[in-house]
C-alpha cells in the first residue's frame, strides 16, 4: 500500500501510472474521495464493486479530463440544457446524465442502464492525471457501501487499507458532499441527487423549475439505483431532530440515554450546554456545515454511542445536507 500526494502524481512515469491503474486507486475530488478505475479495464471495475460491497446494479459516475474525452463516450451532441450547465458549472461538482456510446462497459452502467452519468472534477491536477491515462475514470465514493462518504484521506485509509494499492492524498475535500446529479428523461428535467450546486442555481441557469426526483424528498420514480440502498449510516445510532420541539426532544432523549456518550453535530446558533455532549462543531455557515458533515459523523461515530443532529432548512445547500441526514438517520424525531 502506498500513499502519495496529488502534487506528486505528475512526477510518476507513464509506466508507473498505468501499472497502478490496473487495480482500483483512491483519488481525491472536490466532493468526496473516490475509488477509481479506468472505464476500459473490466477487472478493475469489478474490483470497485467487490471492495465496496456494492450491489452490481448500482452504476458508477464517470470522471472525464476534457470535453474531447466526453465526446468519445457519449452518443450524439451535448443537449442544450447540459451545455448551459457545463458552461456555468464545469469543471465542478455537477454530474449530468448522457446517452452512452455502445462501447462503454456494462459494468460502469450497472449492467442495464440506458444512461451514463458523467462529471468533470474541479482539480486541474486530477484532470491532468485522467488526460494522461487518456481514458475516463469511474469512481464511486471510496467507502464501504452504506457507510458515510470519506472527505479526508484518513477516513479512506482506515476503511480500505487492506484492499487498495495506491491512495492519492489531496487533503480535505472542499465541498464535502457528493456531486449534484441532473438529467433529462422523456423531456422532464430532474434533480436526481441534491448537492452543493443547488436546485436554485440550476433553476436560475435553465430559467425553469426542475423536478425534485430523489428519495429523501418523497415517493419518486427510481432513476439512480443508488437511491434504493441504505446510505451514509454510521455504526452507532444517529438521531435527526426535526420540527419546532427539537430542543425539548433532545433533552428527553438525552435523559433516556443518560449512561451513553452522546455526540452532537453542533450548529453555531444552537446554544446548548456543551458540557453535556461530545461536540463536533459543524461551522458557522451552511456551506461549512456541508463541508464538515461527513467528517463530523465519522469523527463522532468513533467517540460516542449515539449522535444527535438538528435539522437544516431544506433550501440551498441545506437540501443536500438534509438528504444525507435523512438517509443516515436511524430515527427521525419530531
Ligand atoms: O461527487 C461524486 O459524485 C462522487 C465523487 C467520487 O465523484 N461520486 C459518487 O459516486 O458519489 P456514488 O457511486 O457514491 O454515487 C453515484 C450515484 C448513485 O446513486 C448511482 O445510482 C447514480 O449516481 N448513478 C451513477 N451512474 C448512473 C446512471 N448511469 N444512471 C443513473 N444513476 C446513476
Ligand atoms: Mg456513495
Amino acid at each position: 500500500m502506498k500513499i502519495i500526494k496529488l502534487e506528486e502524481v505528475e512526477k510518476l512515469s507513464e509506466m508507473e501510472i498505468n501499472e497502478y491503474f490496473q487495480t482500483p486507486v483512491v483519488i481525491p475530488t472536490e466532493t468526496v474521495y473516490g475509488l477509481a478505475a479506468r472505464i476500459d479495464n473490466e477487472d478493475a471495475l469489478k474490483g470497485i464493486y467487490k471492495i465496496k460491497g456494492r450491489p452490481s446494479d448500482n452504476p458508477l459516475i464517470v470522471h472525464i479530463g476534457s470535453i474531447e474525452m466526453l465526446m468519445d463516450w457519449i452518443e450524439g451532441d451535448i443537449p442544450l440544457e447540459h451545455q448551459i450547465l457545463i458552461d456555468k458549472f464545469w469543471p465542478g461538482p455537477l454530474s449530468l446524465l448522457f446517452k452512452p456510446k455502445k462501447h462503454i462497459s456494462k459494468i460502469v452502467l450497472g449492467n442495464n442502464m440506458e444512461n451514463v452519468v458523467i462529471r468533470m472534477p474541479k482539480s486541474e491536477k486530477l484532470r491532468n492525471l485522467i488526460n494522461r491515462l487518456n481514458v475516463p475514470l469511474a469512481a464511486p465514493s471510496a467507502n464501504k457501501s452504506g457507510s458515510p462518504s470519506p472527505t479526508r484521506i484518513e477516513h479512506v485509509i482506515s476503511d480500505l487499507a487492506d484492499d487498495v494499492n495506491l491512495f492519492i492524498d489531496g487533503g480535505e475535500c472542499t465541498e464535502g458532499l457528493e456531486s449534484t446529479i441532473f438529467g433529462i428523461i422523456n423531456n422532464d428535467k430532474m434533480l436526481l441527487r441534491p448537492g452543493s450546486i443547488t436546485v436554485e442555481q440550476l433553476n436560475e441557469s435553465l430559467n425553469d423549475e426542475i423536478r425534485l426526483n430523489f428519495k429523501a424528498n418523497k415517493k419518486v420514480e427510481i432513476i439512480c439505483p443508488g437511491q434504493k440502498y441504505k446510505h451514509y449510516s454510521p455504526r452507532n445510532p444517529l438521531y435527526l431532530f426535526v420540527g419546532m420541539n427539537w430542543e425539548v426532544n433532545m433533552a428527553i432523549m438525552k435523559t433516556k440515554h443518560k449512561n451513553k456518550r452522546i455526540g452532537l453535530l453542533n450548529q453555531s446558533d444552537m446554544n446548548l450546554n456543551k458540557d453535556e455532549y461530545i461536540i463536533y462543531e459543524l461551522g458557522e455557515c451552511v456551506r461549512d456545515c456541508a463541508k464538515n458533515l461527513f467528517d463530523g459523523i465519522i469523527t463522532l461515530d468513533s467517540q460516542c454511542d449515539i449522535i444527535f443532529v438538528r435539522q437544516f432548512a431544506e433550501k440551498d445547500v441545506g437540501m443536500a445536507i438534509m438528504d444525507r441526514l435523512k438517509k443516515a438517520a436511524s430515527e427521525i424525531i419530531e
